[in-house]
C-alpha cells in the first residue's frame, strides 16, 4: 500500500514538472504506456490470488486513473498556457501612430488667383475669361498693334500654325484680348477683372514661359486717370496686407492705352532676403496700364466720344513671389512636391480690402 502511494505522489510530482507537452507525453509513456510503472503494476493482478486481487484490484485501478486525470488535467493547462503566451507574444501594438494621411495643398498661384477675385469681387468687379490660344486679332490688331507693327515685337509671341479657316492664332502673351473679348460683348459700364496664364519666349529666375496676369477693365462715362490711381491703390493695399503704401507712377507705352503708366510701389529691399513695403528707398514693378486708347474702343463697337475707359495689367506670378517670399519663378511650375509642400496652402486666407484675412 505504501508503495502505491509512494509510487502515485512520485508520478504526479512527475506530472506537474513536465513544462511541455512533450515532458507531459514522456511522463505518460513511462507510466501508463504498455512498458509504463503502472501497466507493470496493473500486470501483476493476474498472478495475485482472488482475495489479495480484491484487495490491490481497487488500489490499482485507483492509481490508474488518478494518474489519467492528472495527466489530462496538466495537458489542458499547459495547452491554455501555451494558448496565453501565443496571445501574449502576437498583440496587435494599437499605440502605434498612425501612418500621415498625404494630403495635398493649395498652390501659390491658386492661392493668389483666389485672393485677388476675393479683392476685386468687393470692388464691385466681375470675373471675365477668354482662352490661352487666342486670336492673333485679339491679341494684337484690335488692341491696336497692327501686323507687321514694331510693337508686336515688345512681346515674344509662341504663334500657333495658321488655320484652314485663314484665322492665326496665338498663345495670348497677356490678359489683354479678354478686355476685347467683354467689349465686343457687353455695353458699358463694364467693370471686369480677367486673370490667368499668359505666355512669352522667355525663361530666367524672374520669367517664366509661362506666367499669370490679372488684368482690369473699367469702361463708363467719364472715367479718368483718378479711378485708375484709387482702384491699384486699393488693390495693392488689400494684396499685399499694408494700408502704408506709397506707389509711382511712370509714363509709358503701350499700342492700346493713351495715355500709359507703369506702376511702382516703395520697398526696403536693404537686408538681403527681405522686403518691406510702404519705406525704404527702392521701387518694385507691378505692371503696365492707362486709359484705353480710343482706337481700341472703337474697334471693339464702344463710342468713345461718350465713354473712357482705364485697364491694367499685372504679373501676378511676381505678386505672388514677393509676398510669399519665393526667389525663383520656374519653380512655381516645376510641380516638386517638397517645394508644394512648404509653400503650399492649406485653409483658403484671402485678404479683404480691409487689410484682414478673411476665412
Ligand atoms: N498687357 C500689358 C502687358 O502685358 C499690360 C497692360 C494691361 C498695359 C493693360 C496697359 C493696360 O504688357
Amino acid at each position: 500500500m505504501t508503495d502505491i502511494a509512494a509510487l502515485q505522489s512520485e508520478i504526479l510530482a512527475q506530472v506537474s514538472a513536465a513544462t511541455d507537452e512533450a515532458a507531459l507525453d514522456a511522463v505518460r509513456v513511462g507510466t501508463l504506456g504498455k512498458k509504463g510503472s503502472v501497466s507493470a503494476l496493473l500486470a501483476t493482478m493476474g498472478k495475485l490470488s482472488p482475495d489479495e486481487r480484491k484487495v490491490q484490484g481497487p488500489l490499482f485501478n485507483g492509481l490508474r486513473d488518478t494518474i489519467t486525470e492528472a495527466i489530462a488535467a496538466r495537458k489542458v493547462q499547459l495547452a491554455d498556457a501555451a494558448l496565453d503566451a501565443r496571445l501574449a507574444g502576437e498583440t496587435l501594438d494599437v499605440t502605434l501612430p498612425a501612418r500621415a494621411e498625404n494630403s495635398g495643398s493649395i498652390h501659390p498661384i491658386s492661392q493668389v488667383l483666389d485672393e485677388v477675385v476675393a479683392i476685386f469681387a468687393e470692388l464691385g468687379f466681375g470675373v471675365a475669361e477668354g482662352p490661352d490660344v487666342e486670336f492673333d486679332d485679339y491679341n494684337f490688331t484690335r488692341l491696336n498693334i497692327p501686323p507687321d507693327h514694331p510693337a508686336r515685337q515688345m512681346q515674344d509671341t509662341f504663334y500657333v500654325a495658321p488655320q484652314a479657316d485663314g484665322t492665326s492664332h496665338v498663345l495670348r502673351t497677356h490678359t489683354s484680348p479678354v478686355q476685347v473679348r467683354t467689349m465686343l460683348n457687353t455695353k458699358p459700364p463694364i467693370r471686369i477683372i480677367s486673370l490667368g496664364r499668359t505666355y512669352r519666349v522667355d525663361s530666367d529666375a524672374t520669367h517664366s514661359p509661362m506666367f499669370h496676369q490679372v488684368e482690369a477693365l473699367v469702361v463708363d462715362k467719364g472715367i479718368h486717370l483718378g479711378h485708375l490711381k484709387w482702384t491699384v491703390e486699393q488693390f495693392c493695399k488689400a494684396f499685399f496686407e499694408i494700408d502704408q503704401i506709397e506707389l509711382r507712377a511712370r509714363p509709358s507705352f503701350f499700342p492700346f492705352t493713351e495715355p500709359s503708366l507703369e506702376w511702382d510701389m516703395r520697398c526696403d529691399r536693404s537686408v538681403p532676403g527681405k522686403i518691406t513695403f510702404g519705406t525704404g528707398n527702392d521701387w518694385l514693378e507691378l505692371g503696365g496700364s492707362g486709359m484705353v486708347h480710343r482706337k481700341v474702343l472703337e474697334n471693339c463697337g464702344i463710342d468713345a466720344s461718350q465713354y473712357s475707359g482705364f485697364a491694367f495689367g499685372f504679373g501676378l506670378d511676381r505678386m505672388a513671389m514677393l509676398k510669399y517670399g519665393m526667389p525663383d519663378i520656374r519653380s512655381f511650375f516645376e510641380s516638386d512636391l517638397r517645394w508644394l509642400k512648404h509653400y503650399g496652402f492649406q485653409p483658403l486666407d484671402i485678404p479683404t480690402l480691409d487689410g484682414g484675412l478673411s476665412r
